[in-house]
């Protein structure tokens, strides 16, 4: 048993090493400060009732000067590298896997773009950077791998997007770290990380013949889409949307990200897409849950890739 659990990932080190460097920055100051203290107290202690009592000092800007600056510094390293560590853990690179996570009281529903589904299981692959889209059915849970230094707060009515690579097989805890009601504590799982050839193997076993934006074309007619969207034009085509901007009628700009498209389906009057009617579409909030949503996201990400036609005929 160590310290710490096991580096699985290839941020894990980063992270460590961040969290080395701000307890050994915190226990020299705290040391010096106690010491330093311990000594002058007893150095300048009173002797006897008669000693007589010391002359005042008024400070020395070179003394206050080094003891100001020098801590500025190092704490100043705290930040700089903090900040870089946190941009690069939420900026997935572009050939990273997606895997779609929704937290649930009490339990994590993985889905994954072929379609493979599973509870409170992920499997990965090494050597793959894994970008996570994590949404929430109720409460706000947090996604908590150890092994992989890997915490995120699953925040209901919004999309949290993180990334890992991982780098070691083998299995390693998944927790929910935010209270989240009753059964909070056993909304627990493994994550399993295999290499890439038994990853396949997984993957193929696994697969259903409905991927998840094969599900999410069946949604898309069965909450009638389709009819605006591709059939009589009264809502803006969909192909070529994802990751690009969008004219909206206010006059601002937004890049239609995953966020973007989940607001605009659940709630398309928050921000209309120039040269189209308020009030046309309606309201989805309430209407359609987590999983789906994700599934109506991924085949309009599908469209961006594909032509115009697999709009009008989703298998
Ligand atoms: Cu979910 Cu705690």
């Amino acid at each position: 048993m160590g310290l710490f659990p096991p580096q699985a990932s290839t941020t894990a080190w980063h992270v460590d090493a961040l969290y080395v460097y701000l307890v050994v920055i915190s226990a020299v100051m705290t040391l010096l400060i106690f010491v330093v203290i311990g000594i002058f107290a007893f150095k300048y202690r009173r002797r006897s009732p008669d000693d007589p009592m010391p002359k005042p000092i008024h400070g020395s800007v070179p003394l206050e000067l080094t003891w100001s600056v020098i801590p500025f510094l190092f704490m100043l390293v705290m930040f700089a590298w903090g900040t870089k560590l946190y941009f690069e853990n939420y900026t997935p690179p572009r050939d990273a896997l997606d895997v779609y996570v929704v937290g649930k009281q009490w339990m994590w529903k993985v889905q994954y773009p072929g379609g493979q589904r599973e509870i409170d299981e992920l499997h990965v692959p090494t050597g793959r950077p894994i970008k996570l889209t994590l949404a929430s059915e109720d409460v706000i849970h947090s996604f908590y791998i150890p092994a992989f230094r890997l915490k995120h707060d699953v925040v209901p009515g919004s999309y949290q997007t993180y990334w890992f690579e991982a780098t070691e097989p083998g299995r390693y805890h998944l927790f929910c770290a935010e209270y989240c009601g009753t059964n909070h504590s056993r909304m627990i799982g493994w994550v399993t990380v295999m290499d890439p050839v038994s990853y396949q193997n997984w993957l193929a076993s696994g697969a259903s013949n409905a991927s998840m934006s094969d599900l999410g074309a069946k949604l898309f007619e069965k909450y009638g889409c389709i009819t605006c969207h591709v059939t009589n034009h009264t809502g803006p085509p969909l192909n070529n949307v994802f990751n690009h901007p969008v004219q909206l009628t206010d006059g601002r700009t937004a890049l239609a990200d995953e966020a973007f498209l989940r607001q605009a389906i659940l709630n398309p009057n928050s921000r209309v897409v120039r040269g189209y009617q308020p009030n046309v579409m309606p309201v989805y909030q309430g209407q359609i849950d987590e999983e789906s949503l994700l599934q109506l996201v991924v085949y309009i990400k599908s469209l961006a890739q594909s032509p115009m036609n697999s709009q009008a005929n989703p298998q």
